[in-house]
């Protein structure tokens, strides 16, 4: 699938407001992810208010770009969805909110839209700032925050070829 191999980090942006219909869009792949038991832990936050864009850019280094973006999608676990298996979901989260965020991402490929990852769990302080931004109750968790907007550069989407057979193993490891 092309957005697949052409999916980068996309840091720079216009300052283009993202039409609803996109964002719905998003926000529908997102919520496509597979999960455990079909558990569906996620909640997202969509934020457009540039105070609030600015606070985010604030969480730690790497999240700058936020600032600049006219976007900014939290997504949030609600620990009250895991299924009993996943209960110490504070230690690990479950890999579905990766296959959620990842979703994203490839489907703002499809609309013509730059992302880029902005890593909240697992590091702890970044998970404290989004908590004091947002006052989230206790089951709620951020997850990371995904950054949005038209690139800056048309090309900032582009294929790269990663593929190396050396990590690939058939039937055995040795
Ligand atoms: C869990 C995770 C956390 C990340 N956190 C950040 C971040 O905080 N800031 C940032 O600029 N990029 C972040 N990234 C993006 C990576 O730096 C990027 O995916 C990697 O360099 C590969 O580049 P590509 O996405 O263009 O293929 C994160 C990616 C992942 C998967």
């Amino acid at each position: 699938m092309k957005e697949i191999f052409e999916r980068r980090s996309v840091r720079e942006f216009l300052q283009k407001e993202i039409e609803k219909e996109k964002i719905d869009k998003l926000l529908k792949a997102a919520m496509q992810a597979p999960s455990a038991m079909n558990e569906q832990p996620w909640e997202f936050i969509v934020v457009d208010d540039k105070n609030l864009l600015q606070e985010i850019s604030k969480i730690g280094m790497g999240a700058e770009m936020v600032k600049e973006a006219p976007l900014a999608i939290v997504i949030l676990a609600d620990e009250k969805k895991f299924t009993l298996k996943y209960k110490n979901i504070k230690e690990y989260f479950p890999p579905e909110m990766g296959a959620c965020c990842q979703n994203m991402l490839l489907e703002a490929v499809h609309l013509g839209l730059g992302t880029v990852w902005v890593c909240g769990f697992p590091l702890e302080e970044r998970v404290k700032n989004l908590n004091k931004i947002f006052n989230f109750p206790e089951n709620i968790s951020p997850f990371c925050v995904v950054a949005v907007g038209y690139p800056k550069n048309e090309d900032a989407n582009y294929y790269l070829d990663r593929f190396d057979e050396t990590r690939v193993k058939y039937n055995k490891y040795n």
